[in-house]
């Protein structure tokens, strides 16, 4: 009964409740299904209760990173939006420290939408979109600054930094990311042409309070989607690097399959007085199912690191019914390797290693199991040179009808990821399964599996896959196999 009512689609008054607004008991119980799920994961960053989506004010302050993220507490679908926040020293353990921005002042009375964090004289300042809705349901979105102390105590700024939508844009308009390069600050903002095409504005500024806007960052993509989600902008190695996430992009071969994308433009650094953005083809940065919205900072010891939200808007997750839906992804460190951008796991997750195995073999035409490799929470390295297997690789989180599988096809020289029996479905009509092309005689995986998802890192981090899985607690089998031929096997696992 109880479960009925809360699988049913909340009314817009019930989203665009505040916290204080739950019913009696209500919260509590949202605690106790989400007690209940079989689907919690252990090292990532989860919601309590409620939404979580895309990372916000990623920054290093005061000896602590601090991660926020996009939070509807009271329920599993886009409702009104907080920054939750949280902080770790070691960007391995986090803390979850509440609330770290309210919305409900009248520049963000509809939710405190995603932005980024920047230090200037001792402080912390968060730069994020009010959103607010009229009588009509229109939006208007304000940018705003809040400002976070040595205290850790944040305040917002009464009034927002940028007023109105500039002429030639709706209002699809939000996401700020700030930077802070010479003299002066700059952040790009999402947007949308009135011709509902997305782009990407940039603004100056010489205090992060008076923002002067620039102009569009001019690229050569022509019309690439109707909205430019969280852009972000950084250099590294000498190379300008523009993230974003656009909305209404085609599927083309493999590429593109997801309900929105993720991916990055490189290039000469921006020239921030032209505006032009020289640079190659659109690359997405993830090749799994459930990635969007990445957030960069630099670390103190000048490592660009990203995180992600590790699911998609407008897609049903089977947790849903649990009280609680999404994640983040485990922290990357990115660098360029031969005009590609490389994404590794943070040396600092190797603290959680526990137990380790390890297991080499000749797999010739035969599927195999090996002694300490199986689990719902590790991390797992596995080598396969290939001999003549036209196919070899990994299922696990297996068991009984479930697997996850994850192989290289030598002979269509692809790396492909299988969802379709990997447990409760999700995001069925975009597809079970993800393929990338690679020529590589010998596949490295480095695999991060939790209760609930996996992040997958080919070859050096040259690729990732990224997705969300719900099987049975009981499918915990690794399974290694080479089909047609025969391949050799090193790998080693920890457990977590
Ligand atoms: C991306 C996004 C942002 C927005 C936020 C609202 O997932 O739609 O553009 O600021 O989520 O939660």
């Amino acid at each position: 009964m109880i479960k009925m009512e809360t699988i049913m689609k909340m009314t817009r008054q019930q989203r665009y409740r505040r916290i204080e607004q739950a019913q009696p008991g209500e919260l509590d119980l949202l605690r106790e299904q989400v007690s209940r799920c079989p689907w919690r994961q252990t090292f990532h960053i989860q919601p309590s209760t409620g939404l979580l989506n895309d990372p916000n004010g990623f920054a290093y302050y005061q000896g602590e990173y601090h991660l926020f993220y996009q939070w509807f507490p009271l329920g599993t679908e886009h409702g009104l939006k907080y920054w939750y926040h949280t902080k770790s020293e070691d960007l391995v353990h986090w803390q979850n420290v509440g609330i770290g921005l309210e919305p409900g002042s009248p520049y963000d009375s509809h939710g405190a939408y995603s932005g980024s964090a920047i230090q200037k004289d001792d402080k912390l300042y968060l730069m994020y979109t009010g959103n607010t809705r009229d009588e009509n349901w229109i939006r208007h979105p304000y940018q705003c600054i809040a400002v976070m102390d040595e205290n850790g105590r944040i305040m917002k700024e009464e009034k927002p930094v940028i007023h109105s939508v500039p002429d030639g844009y709706t209002d699809h308009f939000r996401d700020p990311k700030v930077w802070a390069e010479g003299s002066y600050y700059y952040c790009v903002i999402g947007a949308q042409r009135a011709n509902n095409t997305g782009c990407t504005v940039l603004y100056r500024s010489t205090d992060l309070k008076e923002w002067e806007f620039q102009g569009e960052i001019i690229t050569g993509l022509g019309d690439f989607g109707y909205m430019w989600e969280c852009p972000d902008y950084f250099e590294l190695q000498d190379q300008g690097v523009f993230i974003f996430s656009p909305q209404g992009i085609n599927p083309e071969g493999d590429r593109f399959h997801n309900i929105y994308q993720s991916g990055y433009l490189m290039g000469k650094p921006l020239n921030t007085e032209t505006r032009v953005f020289e640079h190659g083809e659109f690359q997405e940065l993830d090749q799994g199912f459930d990635f969007y919205a990445p957030q960069t900072m630099v670390a103190p010891d000048g490592r660009r690191l990203l995180v992600a939200w590790m699911g998609l808007p407008d897609i049903e997750y089977p947790t849903d019914n649990s009280g609680w839906a999404h994640c983040l992804t485990l922290p990357r460190e990115l660098s360029i390797r031969e005009g590609k951008l490389i994404q590794q796991p943070v040396k600092e997750l190797s603290k959680l290693r526990r137990e380790e195995f390890t297991a080499r073999h000749i797999l010739r035409n035969e599927t195999k199991m090996f002694e300490g490799f199986s689990g719902t929470s590790y991390e797992m390295i596995c080598e396969f040179s290939a001999h003549d297997a036209e196919q070899f690789g990994i299922e696990f989180r297996a068991g009984g009808s479930e697997k996850t599988v994850l192989k290289y096809d030598r002979i269509a020289k692809k790396v492909i990821l299988d969802r379709s029996l990997a447990g409760q479905a999700v995001g069925e009509a975009y597809g079970q399964v993800r393929q990338y092309s690679l020529d590589a005689s010998t596949l490295k995986f480095h695999l991060f599996v939790d209760t609930s998802s996996v992040e997958i890192f080919i070859n050096d981090g040259e690729e990732v896959f990224t997705s969300r899985i719900f099987p049975d607690k009981m499918s915990t089998e690794i399974r290694f196999f080479a089909s047609n031929g025969s391949a050799e096997l090193d790998a080693v696992l920890w457990n977590y």
